[in-house]
């Protein structure tokens, strides 16, 4: 960020979703999802995930986070459902912001762990979880770490398909 030419001259704010976001973030969706499904539910989710977070440059919406605790039976699960900026901000810290903004609430609310998901062909993402110390977790060490029970009911919640890749970071 804070390049010198001016058209990458901002400033950069991230506040609580607001209800009149909609339209804006569903345009959003559009550009950054290739994918009908995701453009779907990444708006229908903008709008029923417990916290929804926008990042925002001059009064337009840029990016996206949508976010639960998940509560289990001895603990508090991080869960992030969507992350999504629009395609000519991204590589700029927009994601990062938002993911940390994410985390830092999370905690407050009990989590010690923050998970996501990403579909295998999905590298960007891949690269973007790594980055920000996300962990790729298989399968049985989520069991280990959750219990059988809990990993289903979680992977249920997450809405995991077969061979998608689970990612975790423990939150300092
Ligand atoms: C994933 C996504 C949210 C990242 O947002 P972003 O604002 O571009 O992320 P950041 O600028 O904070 O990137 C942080 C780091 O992640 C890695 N990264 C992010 N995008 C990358 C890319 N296209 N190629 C390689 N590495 C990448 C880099 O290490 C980057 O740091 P660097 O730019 O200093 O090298 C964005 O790519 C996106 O909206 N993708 C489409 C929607 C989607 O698939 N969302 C995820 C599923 S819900």
């Amino acid at each position: 960020m804070g390049e010198s030419d001016d058209k990458h001259q901002y400033v950069l704010s991230i506040r609580e979703f607001r209800p009149e976001d909609i339209r804006q973030i569903r345009n959003l969706a559009r550009l950054a999802f290739e994918s009908e499904v995701d453009r779907y539910w990444s708006v229908v989710g903008a709008q029923k995930a417990p916290y929804t977070y926008i990042a925002e440059i001059n009064g337009n919406i840029v990016g996206v986070i949508e976010f639960e605790p998940f509560y289990l039976p001895n603990s508090v699960e991080g869960h992030i459902w969507y992350i999504f900026v629009h395609p000519e901000y991204q590589r700029r810290g927009i994601g990062t912001a938002l993911l940390r903004k994410a985390e830092g609430i999370l905690s407050r609310e009990g989590a010690k762990r923050v998970w996501a998901i990403t579909s295998p062909d999905n590298i960007k993402t891949q690269l973007f979880f790594e980055k920000n110390g996300y962990r790729r977790i298989p399968l049985d060490e989520m069991k280990k770490l959750l219990g059988s029970t809990n990993t289903k009911k979680f992977l249920r919640r997450m809405v995991y398909f077969e061979g998608d890749i689970i990612y975790m970071k423990v939150l300092m």
